[in-house]
């Protein structure tokens, strides 16, 4: 029920819904209506069309009942009660309109206005203002009070926050700004200073918004209903005219948004509230960094060169299309069908990446496709399947609220994955427990209202172990839920892994002897972990990014069938992926050995399935992973590779063996947005469009299947799943798509777990979870409810075979990575927008302890060295790494952080081992021989570039 005609704004019913599935029924102005019992009157009224004026209320918001202009009467009630703060009682009688009520709200608007600036007309929020709204809701006409005495007219505007300003002049003091930094963030930046006609909205200590701990992720600018707290994008272009719903595409939490348009442009991006996965929430990257995609350094016309030693020379789209296939003609002609390949885009929709994989196997005729997940989630794929029977996470988002422990593992989610940490740190502000296995000092682990139970400051590598040792404790505290495993679970597996764990050395005083962490902590969290009603585990990439990797992942599976936490709400096995679509991407076949659904290519029937459909005959043999192809590169037996979306030479690990890889080859296509790291390598470029240019679906961590809309044409002119027809077609197979839809109707056709979906379909529904087909009509929120997808649970004994990377006299410290909050991955997209002001370089998080003994001070340059390689950064001294143990991100492709990491891997997968490096750390006084080779061929880069402009 909309209060107003701006036609972006949302419906606010101006308190949250109560759960009670009771009901009661009252009278509202004289109708009888029916609401659940616990609904607050404003709540009840708005919902049967009724809007009782309100300005301190929202519904993502408790009612705080600060504004006094929501008051009804209550026959038999004394006075004028505020509606938001006062629940319905069966048989009350409520009357929203009276004469009484209308001088009241009106003497309430008045004091409101006499101290505003009544420049309406030039506000930039004029048609998006509550305030205004209320003015003309309660019929205010004039204001007895003049401008004469004591106000805020002239209070400072902070404008020090890129993307929003702070204009203290135009504050009503309804706090919904804190509540909403409090009770949505959880940040607890804000805060209401002084009282009574000195009250102000205040950032931390009376800090500008930049210096405070404000996080910038926009709830408060959404939550305010005046122009105090407003996007600098709507003060600098006006008020959106029409809206597209779309999903955010940077992390794997998948927010829905609701782009705000005046003609093509975009002009803000608000959460959208009925978006499943973030509830009308976001952080700073979804919300405010999508600049990037109109960034003057988009590429956007087709390039091509014969050596990349040659400038770029722009050439029209079919020109680019013949020239990438004739190349990869000739190669299979003269090094035989294997010797090319590609790799799909995590980055990319759904629709995109099935294309991809599909030109590899049926116009280049070979599976040697492999996607950008094999460098991140890959051991999750494979260690569920074992475990359970599917490559995915088993919860929605909203179950971690009814965990009563949560365990998050190798993951850091107020960094990577905000929008969900903020749902999590709400549930441990109500009670539930936490434990914390990471090197570092996370955020979870101390923040505002949060303190995580235990710590686990686990050294890198050492992660199977501890959770063998874990498992260990909660078998010998007889924590097992026995009745779970006999029902559900297959028992010769559990009785093997059961005599496996309780080896001696998977006991936690053996593990504590080298995995840096206390017996007695293990046993402690084993403990809690195994007595708790509902525990659900969360991990991230410091689980899979490992040579064990998938045994970690397993491990956990194997703790959480142990103790029965599987198939219900509050529990369950949950990879927090990266990117916006690692899930989509694996579900599509973009794995050499399997075909869409993970279903082998290696099985007739699955493969007779596709040929049928394609028309054509596939390889049955799997294909090249994607360090394989590299390998191969290297032997001069694998020379032409179709790139969509990714920078393996900035991503990938061994960054100089990478390179050596990409010089190898006669033929290296990218499609990207920039020219990134890999485009130096690259032969051809083709221009790829951003996601406001993209009509497809993405996949989220919860396996939620996400529209993603067109909210303008593409920039440079072509879909990017045309590209790819294109070049299928140019390379003889015939591909004749007229729109995404219908690539996702193949897919729905091909894939069991996919097969009710369509666009239409999920414009219906909004959102879905797969599997979505006959059995699961409107999708699977919850895995393995009753069995496991693969019938019984297997347990899989987890040996702790230890990574060959070891720390050694020369090199003595263990290089971990990861990310920051407001920079995203290889920084393609956020280095190209004002969240560089946060962070603009990668710095090396290293223990005070460990910088005095090597004469470190803070901010000094220092060189990083492994036995593959060296880089210089700059030093930051802090306790949020242990003694030994050294961080860095790896943001920027001047710092080269992947020069130093190994060529070790997951045994299962492939999956890089980025986790785990030994280093040394020394002062340096200059860069390293990498960056200094680095910065020249950016020159080099920049000077072709110059003489392709110039041609
Ligand atoms: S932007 Fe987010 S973190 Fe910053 S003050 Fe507002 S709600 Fe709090
Ligand atoms: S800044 Fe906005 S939301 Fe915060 S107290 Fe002022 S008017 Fe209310
Ligand atoms: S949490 Fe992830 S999906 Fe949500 S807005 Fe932030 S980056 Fe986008
Ligand atoms: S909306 Fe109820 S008191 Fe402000």
């Amino acid at each position: 029920m909309a209060t107003t005609n701006n036609p972006v704004r949302q419906t606010d019913l101006g308190t949250p819904a109560s759960p009670s599935t009771d009901t009661v029924k009252v009278e509202l102005d004289g109708k009888l209506i029916t609401v659940p019992a616990g609904t607050s009157i404003l709540r009840a009224a708005r919902e049967n069309g009724v809007a009782v004026p309100k300005l301190c209320a929202t519904d993502n918001l408790a009612a705080f009942g600060s504004c006094r202009l929501c008051l009804v009467e209550i026959e038999g009630r004394k006075g004028y009660p505020a509606s938001c703060t006062t629940p319905v009682e069966d048989g009350m009688k409520i009357r929203t309109q009276s004469p009484a009520l209308a001088d009241l709200r009106r003497n309430v608007m008045e004091l409101y206005i006499s101290d505003h600036p009544l420049d309406c007309l030039t506000c930039a929020a004029n048609g998006d203002c509550e305030l205004q709204d209320m003015a003309g809701a309660v019929g205010l006409r004039d204001v007895r009070y003049g401008f004469e005495g004591e106000n805020h007219l002239d209070a400072p505007v902070d404008a020090s926050n890129p993307y929003f300003q702070f204009d203290a002049s135009k504050c009503i003091v309804c706090s919904r700004c804190v509540r909403a930094c409090d009770e949505v963030q959880g940040t607890f930046a804000l805060t209401i200073e002084g009282r009574g006609f000195e009250s102000k909205v205040s950032a931390s200590a009376s800090e500008a918004f930049i210096d405070s701990e404000c996080v910038s992720c926009g709830a408060c600018v959404q939550a305010c209903p005046t122009a105090t707290l407003m996007e600098k994008s709507i003060v600098d272009h006006g008020q959106p005219e029409h809206k597209v719903i779309t999903t955010c595409a940077y992390c794997g939490v998948g927010c829905s948004f609701q782009a705000e348009m005046k003609g093509d442009q975009v002009v803000r991006m608000t959460p959208w509230k009925d978006g499943q996965a973030n509830h009308g929430h976001s952080c700073v990257k979804g919300r405010f960094a999508w600049g990037y995609a109109s960034h003057r350094d988009r590429v956007l016309k087709p390039m091509i060169r014969n050596s990349t030693s040659d400038p770029w020379q722009e050439v029209e789209w079919e020109e680019a299309i013949q020239f990438a296939a004739n190349r990869f003609k000739e190669i299979q002609a003269e090094h035989g069908q294997k010797s090319i390949g590609g790799i799909t885009s995590s980055r990319c929709t759904n629709e995109e990446v099935f294309v991809v994989q599909k030109l590899v196997r049926a116009a280049m005729g070979n599976n040697n496709v492999d996607t950008c997940a094999r460098v991140c989630h890959s051991p999750t794929g494979y260690g569920l399947k074992q475990t359970l029977g599917t490559s995915a996470g088993t919860q929605p988002f909203d179950s971690v609220m009814d965990a009563d422990v949560i365990m998050v593992i190798g993951a850091n989610p107020t960094a990577a994955h905000p929008v969900f940490a903020s749902q999590m740190k709400r549930r441990l502000r109500q009670g539930a427990k936490l434990i914390v296995l990471d090197p570092r000092q996370i955020g979870l682990v101390r923040s505002p209202h949060i303190e995580a139970d235990f710590h686990l400051p686990l050294l890198p590598g050492t992660n199977v172990p501890v959770i063998n040792a874990i498992a260990h404790a909660v078998v010998e505290l007889g924590l097992v839920d026995e009745d779970y495993v006999r029902e559900r679970c297959d028992l010769d597996s559990f009785e093997a892994w059961k005599a496996s764990i309780l080896k001696e050395e998977n006991s936690p005083e053996h593990v504590a002897s080298f995995a840096g962490v206390d017996a007695d902590a293990i046993r402690s969290a084993a403990k809690l972990y195994g007595d708790a009603q509902n525990a659900a585990i969360y991990y991230g990439l410091g689980v899979t990014e490992h040579s064990q990797g998938s045994t970690m992942v397993m491990g956990m599976a194997n703790l959480a069938m142990a103790t029965g936490n599987l198939g219900r709400s509050g529990v369950g096995v949950n990879p927090l992926r990266g990117q916006n679509n690692v899930q989509g991407s694996c579900d599509m076949g973009s794995f050499p050995h399997e075909l869409a659904g993970y279903r082998p290519v290696g099985d007739d029937a699955v493969r007779g399935q596709f040929e049928n459909h394609w028309g054509v005959t596939l390889d049955a043999e799997p294909g090249y992973r994607i360090p394989n192809m590299f390998d191969a590169a290297c032997a001069d037996e694998f020379k032409g590779i179709y790139i969509q979306g990714e920078d393996v030479a900035q991503s990938d690990p061994n960054t100089q063996h990478v390179e050596a890889a990409l010089r190898n080859m006669d033929c290296v296509v990218v499609q990207d947005l920039f020219l990134n790291e890999t485009a130096k390598f690259a032969h051809v470029f083709l221009p790829g469009t951003s996601f406001l240019e993209k009509n497809g679906t993405f996949i989220n961590a919860e396996r939620r299947i996400n529209r993603v809309r067109k909210v303008m044409p593409p920039r440079q002119g072509k879909d990017e799943w045309q590209i790819t027809q294109d070049l299928a077609n140019a390379l003889g197979y015939p591909m004749h798509y007229e729109s995404s839809a219908e690539i996702m109707d193949e897919i729905a056709a091909l894939t069991p777990t996919f097969a009710n979906v369509s666009f239409d379909f999920l414009d219906r529904v909004g959102s879905v979870q797969w599997p979505c087909n006959d059995d699961a009509p409107l999708g699977t929120p919850i895995m393995h409810v009753d069995r496991f997808v693969r019938g019984e649970g297997l347990f899989v004994e987890t040996d702790y075979v230890p990574t060959e990377e070891r720390t050694s006299r020369r090199f003595p410290l263990l290089l971990t990575t990861g990310r920051i909050l407001s920079q995203y991955n290889v920084g393609a997209q956020t280095r190209r927008t004002d969240n560089s002001i946060w962070y603009d370089e990668d710095l090396l998080e290293i223990h005070p302890a460990d910088a005095e003994t090597r004469g470190i001070r803070e901010h000094d340059l220092v060189s990083l060295r492994s036995r593959k390689g060296d880089i210089a950064l700059r030093a930051t001294i802090t306790e949020r790494v242990q003694p030994g143990v050294v961080y860095t991100t790896f943001h920027n492709p001047e710092t080269g952080a992947n020069v130093v990491t190994t060529e070790y891997s997951d045994w299962a997968t492939s999956c890089p081992e980025y986790k785990v490096t030994a280093v040394e750390v020394s002062p340096a006084s200059h860069r390293s021989k990498w960056q200094d080779r680095f910065a020249e061929n950016a020159k080099d880069q920049e000077k072709l570039a110059a003489l392709s402009d110039a041609d």
